[in-house]
């Protein structure tokens, strides 16, 4: 059974929650104003959860969206196309956006999602993942806030699964 697998940590919860605190200060320091931040689930769920109730302890007052986006499905190998499972409900034209995610890999899923808010008139799309697997992206992007550079492993936890397992975990670790 999958839950018996040991899991290695790789960012404990304390250095998680110091990280999303600093993270949050460095998004603060833009002046995003009337700023939209828009999860995109499943992965970033426990992710965005965290780093929004930062922001509001940073005084910040975001709304908030979710867009659902897929194109890992039961596999630890991205397919390569993105479906669209559940779209943002909001106007987005002249908004400031912040997208946040699990983990740029390849980049397709975040590429995706900037493009497609942009293409509807997002006066600004930033994005902010909480992992960035550096050497691995397929199309041309950067995120604009990075929580920690990540090895290439996959990894697990603090939302982030294989096939619908170890979202609970409290940190990020890698499946031994
Ligand atoms: P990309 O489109 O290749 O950048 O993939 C990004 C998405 O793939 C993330 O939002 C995750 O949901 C998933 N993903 C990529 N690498 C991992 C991993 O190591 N563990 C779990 N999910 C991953
Ligand atoms: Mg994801």
């Amino acid at each position: 059974m999958a839950t018996s697998r040991n899991i290695k940590v790789l960012f404990d919860a304390e250095t998680i929650a110091k990280r999303n605190a600093s993270l949050v200060q460095e998004i603060k320091a833009r002046n995003l104003e009337n700023l939209l931040v828009v999860a995109v689930l499943k992965g970033s769920f426990v992710f965005a959860a965290d780093l929004l109730r930062a922001m509001h302890q940073a005084g910040m007052a975001p709304e908030v969206e979710f867009v659902h986006l897929s194109s890992y499905r039961e596999s630890t190998v991205s397919s390569g196309t993105v479906n669209i499972l559940h779209d943002v409900e909001s106007d987005v034209r002249g908004r400031n956006i912040l997208l946040v995610d699990d983990i740029l890999e390849s980049g397709r899923t975040l590429a995706f999602a900037k493009d497609l808010l942009a293409a509807r008139g997002a006066k600004q799309v930033l994005s902010c993942v909480l992992l960035d697997k550096p050497g691995k992206s397929a199309v041309n992007i950067k995120a604009d806030f990075i929580g920690f550079e990540c090895p290439d492993v996959f990894v697990v936890g603090y939302g982030m699964d294989v096939a619908h397992s170890y979202r609970q975990l409290p940190f990020v670790g890698v499946v031994e």
